[in-house]
């Protein structure tokens, strides 16, 4: 079965032709980091705007990659409908809408959580062996700019929200103490960046909710950027200078080190409770070197077997919402239907485990 997906959810235009569920014939994705750069974050109404003029090349050139002559040589036309920003996401329905009523071929709407988790079901070169497939149950942490997840995967397409953030996502934490710093944007990556030159043990930041009870599987990140505020406040009140090379590298590595930390403690509680057969890591954040290098250590140790994305799968593409489309449809019936809307707040379908 072949895939044309597409992905407008945020801030990248993407199409991408996925084979079964897991081979990737084409993979396009057009950032438009520069363009938000400026505004030091996803500017909503530029990012729409931007969608429009980048789709139709975008979606072009991944059918020419994949060999694909025509749209009616693709079985389906999947498309992210939720969540993200709703006049992002409504240029790629649309668009979605039209090749399906142009083509004849079926719509398959996406949720854009699923489509991450599914980014770890791809083969792609690095990486011949992705999740197999009868491994369940499986623990999932979806960590992105928009969320902080922490899910129970009992079969394809059955979810079990475990637990997520109560505040700040981890992506939004990585890109709030980036502009305290003055890193600019995206923060994740900028703050990877120079913490490869920090002392990570130099300032001792709270680890939230790490050893809670109540919020055994939940996440809070409101307080940590809090605490990153109150040390450069603290610091700048002694006299230090807080621009200094060294001085912003080791608070980069204090705080990335705090931020993974508690998401690999967490995730490994959660395998260790339900017996997971393997730890799924995905999202913006899972590109993150330190947290790849913990979740590995500590994986191995707990041995579990673990997944994550290579670093072009980890943020917002559409060859996992290719794959996930795939899964998705494999055990219902395609109706081809064309009434879809987008969600902006459209949670990951939970069923009853
Ligand atoms: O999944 P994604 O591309 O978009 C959303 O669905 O939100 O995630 C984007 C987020 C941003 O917050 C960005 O700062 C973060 O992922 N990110 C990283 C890294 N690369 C991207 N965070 C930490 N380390 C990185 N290397
Ligand atoms: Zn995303």
């Amino acid at each position: 079965m072949r895939i044309l997906a597409i992905e407008t959810s945020c801030d990248e235009t993407a199409a991408a032709v996925i084979i079964d569920g897991r081979q990737i014939a084409s993979n396009v994705v057009a950032t438009q980091i520069e363009l938000h750069r400026r505004f030091g974050g996803v500017f909503p109404e530029v990012a729409s705007r931007q969608h429009v003029l980048s789709i139709q090349p975008v979606i072009e050139e991944a059918l020419q990659a994949a060999g694909v002559d025509h749209i009616n040589a693709v079985d389906a036309i999947a498309v992210t409908h939720g969540p993200g920003l709703a006049g992002s996401l409504l240029v790629g329905v649309n668009t979605a809408k039209g090749l399906a009523f142009a083509s004849g071929r079926p719509l398959l709407p996406v949720n854009h959580l699923e489509g991450h988790i599914y980014s770890n079901w791809l083969v792609a070169p690095g990486r011949p062996n992705p999740v197999p497939d009868d491994a369940f149950p499986a623990v999932i942490l979806i960590v992105s700019g928009g969320h902080t997840e922490l899910i129970l995967m009992q079969d394809h397409g059955q979810y079990r929200l475990l637990g997520s953030t109560l505040d700040d996502a981890a992506g939004e934490a990585y890109d709030k103490v980036a502009r305290l710093l003055d890193l600019g944007f995206p923060g994740g990556p900028a703050i990877q960046r120079v913490a490869q030159q920090g002392n990570a043990e130099r300032f001792a930041l709270p680890r939230p909710l790490l050893h809670h009870d109540e919020h055994r599987f939940n996440f809070s990140f409101s307080g940590l950027k809090t605490a990153v505020l109150n040390l450069v406040r603290q610091l700048q009140t002694d006299g230090v200078d807080v621009t200094d090379a060294t001085m912003v590298a080791d608070i980069a590595a204090s705080f990335q080190r705090a931020v993974s930390e508690v998401l690999v403690h967490k995730t490994l509680a959660a395998a260790r409770q339900h017996r997971a057969r393997q730890v799924c890591i995905c999202g913006g954040v899972s590109a993150n070197a330190h947290l790849r290098a913990l979740a590995e250590v500590e994986c191995r140790r707990a041995g579990v077997a673990f997944y994550i994305p290579p670093l072009f799968l980890c943020t917002d593409n559409a060859a996992m919402i290719g794959a996930a489309a795939y899964y998705r449809w494999q055990h219902r019936p395609l109706t081809g239907d064309l009434a879809i809307d987008v969600f902006a707040n459209l949670p990951l379908p939970e069923t009853a485990v």
